[in-house]
């Protein structure tokens, strides 16, 4: 193979621009051409690539790929697409493809990105292999996707600083995280944080419920004399922040509860080191599966299923596309034996996380 082209899409996540430098440095190693194409599958639809490093036309420079790494967001830029969702600006991204002579394709995505990866391959033939990334840990196969210990770190930092203020006060907090469809981000950032309540979807708990429960975690906070009580709520739980609060409040007979909303301030920021190195070896891993003739998988990073496709790295192993794609889905209605491990653990440190 002479040329590949990589892609990021869907939501950014820290890492891709390191994952990025990784691809860019094997295929140089391997005297392969990449292409980086701008804005995600969108880009594609248009052609619109550049040669990632070197030339005058190129992306980047070689100065450029050393500072990469460290950056957050993704220098090719990302989109959802819904052009490519229609089987005619597949077709037209597969014959981009192929005019420019491009021989595999590396996509690095959440679910949709990797669904359209998957598609790609089947409908068209065009070689791909797919990188898990998403902040919000909801990709199936792999034990982590780039991006989503970055973003942990960022909410713990968050809450250390909300509890400074917090305890200043004598005041509890409602803060929200992202994650629409998985909750991984509440449920893992609550115990390194030492919340006393966590919410997310996967719990499937109605309002009232909910309500009843933060007041009672941060009543009984209070009366054992604790100077903040803290609720990190997943913002797939649909009622609103404020709403809640206001609802909690209520029920408290008028005692005071802040919201806060991270947000989009959770996806950005530099890159942690353990999403630098699972963007670099699933990057590696990713371009030597494709120019050693692999096709329509992704690399997963210490997977907790059995099976997989080993790779030289004892961390990276290969699972086909449709194999992620089911998992995901399993991951987000609840069936996945891995969600099922990961709400008993929760339930176990329920009772404990108040203390
Ligand atoms: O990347 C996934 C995600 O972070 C979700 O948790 C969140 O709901 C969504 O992206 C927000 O997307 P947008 O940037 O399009 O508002």
């Amino acid at each position: 193979m002479r040329t590949l082209a990589l892609l990021t899409s869907g939501g950014d996540s820290p890492g891709m621009n390191a994952a990025l430098r990784a691809a860019a440095k094997t295929c140089a190693a391997r005297g392969v051409r990449l292409l980086g194409v701008r804005d995600g599958y969108e880009g594609l639809i248009d052609g619109r690539m550049l040669e990632v490093v070197p030339g005058p036309c190129a992306l980047l420079g070689e100065a450029g790929l050393d500072v990469l790494g460290g950056q957050g967001g993704t220098v090719l830029g990302s989109a959802r697409s819904a052009r490519f969702r229609e089987a005619a600006g597949r077709a037209q991204a597969a014959e981009v493809l192929r005019s420019a002579g491009v021989e595999g394709l590396v996509v690095i995505g959440g679910n949709g990105s990797l669904t359209g990866a998957h598609a790609l391959a089947r409908e068209h033939g065009v070689r791909v292999l797919g990188i898990p990334a998403s902040i919000d840990n909801d990709i199936g196969c792999t034990a982590l996707a780039i991006g989503t210990d970055t973003a942990l770190n960022t909410i713990v930092q968050a809450c250390d600083n909300i509890d400074d203020t917090a305890r200043a006060h004598s005041r509890a907090f409602v803060v929200e995280v992202m994650g629409r469809a998985c909750g991984y981000l509440a449920m893992a950032s609550s115990v390194a944080a030492g919340a006393d309540a966590v919410l997310f979807r996967e719990q499937k708990r109605d309002e009232d419920t909910i309500v009843q429960a933060v007041a009672g975690v941060i009543q009984q906070g209070f009366a054992r004399g604790k100077r903040r009580v803290l609720v990190i709520k997943a913002e797939g739980v649909e009622i609103p922040c404020t709403r809640l609060v206001r609802r909690v409040e209520e029920r408290l007979g008028g005692m005071e509860v802040r919201a806060v909303v991270l947000g989009h301030l959770v996806r950005g920021g530099h890159p942690s080191f353990l999403d630098r190195q699972l963007s670099a070896r699933l990057a590696f891993g990713a371009v030597v599966a494709l120019l050693e003739g692999a096709t329509d998988e992704m690399v997963a990073w210490n997977t907790p299923l059995p099976g997989g496709i080993p790779t030289s790295d004892g961390s990276v192993k290969r699972f086909p596309l449709e194999r992620v794609l089911q998992e995901t889905a399993a991951l987000e209605d609840g069936s996945s034996p891995v969600m099922a491990r990961r709400l008993q653990l929760l339930q176990q440190v329920e009772g404990v996380l108040p203390l």
